[in-house]
């Protein structure tokens, strides 16, 4: 652990509530969670075009990506998806802070871990979705091959498969994509982010 005794805050002139007043939106964490394959990122993704088009300042962490990079040294154990869950809340948080919009796609499959990333953004940004497609629909649609090959054996701590998935107890919403259009999904979001007042 580092020695962070001699380490001060250091307050700064402008703020979240400056930025966002020149925005004309809020700052916010969207914080999709969800088995793989269960259309995280493509609802995300989604969100993010009708989002971007509104005029809406976003970022769009995904999984897959943030795992090429600021996580790239990660696994799937438990722990290692502790750590990832970290950085990406700790990077979500700061830019909460710089007034952006985030829009997160991760499995982040402990409630724990889903707590831990709620802890490091503001109170009242956090809004989480459960994107609650069933594991047999995530499985049948198997977009990577990833399903296969844990079933095979061959990717061990698959969520899901040989590694557990915790839904959320009281989601702020709850979306089935074997149910819903992409856009059916996209409207109740952004009539959830209206009911927040975090845009227009
Ligand atoms: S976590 O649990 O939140 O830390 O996972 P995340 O960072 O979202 O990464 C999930 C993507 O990694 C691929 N992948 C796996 N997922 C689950 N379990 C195992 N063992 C695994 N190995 C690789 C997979 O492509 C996930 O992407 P999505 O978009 O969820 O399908």
């Amino acid at each position: 652990m580092a020695n962070n005794a001699h380490i001060k805050w250091q307050d700064y002139q402008v703020d979240a509530t400056t930025r966002a007043e020149l925005n004309g939106h809020q700052s916010a964490v969207v914080w999709f969670t969800g088995l793989s394959g269960s259309g995280k990122s493509t609802v995300a993704n989604a969100l993010e075009q009708v989002l971007l088009a509104r005029g809406t300042h976003t970022y769009l962490l995904d999984g897959d990506n943030v795992r090429h990079g600021l996580c790239a040294d990660l696994g799937f154990s438990a722990a290692d998806r502790t750590e990832n869950l970290r950085r990406v809340g700790a990077v979500a948080g700061l830019m909460v802070d710089a007034g952006l919009l985030v829009l997160s796609a991760f499995i982040s499959p402990y409630r724990s871990q889903r707590e831990l990333v709620k802890s490091l953004v503001p109170a009242g940004k956090f809004i989480e979705v459960h994107i609650a497609t069933p594991l047999a629909v995530c499985e049948q649609r198997d977009v990577k091959g990833l399903y296969k090959k844990a079933r095979a054996g061959e990717i061990s701590h698959f969520t899901g498969i040989s590694d557990p998935y915790e839904p959320p107890i009281a989601a702020d919403l709850v979306l089935n994509t074997a149910d819903l259009t992409i856009e059916q999904s996209v409207e109740q979001l952004l009539a959830l982010l209206q009911r927040r007042h975090i845009i227009i």
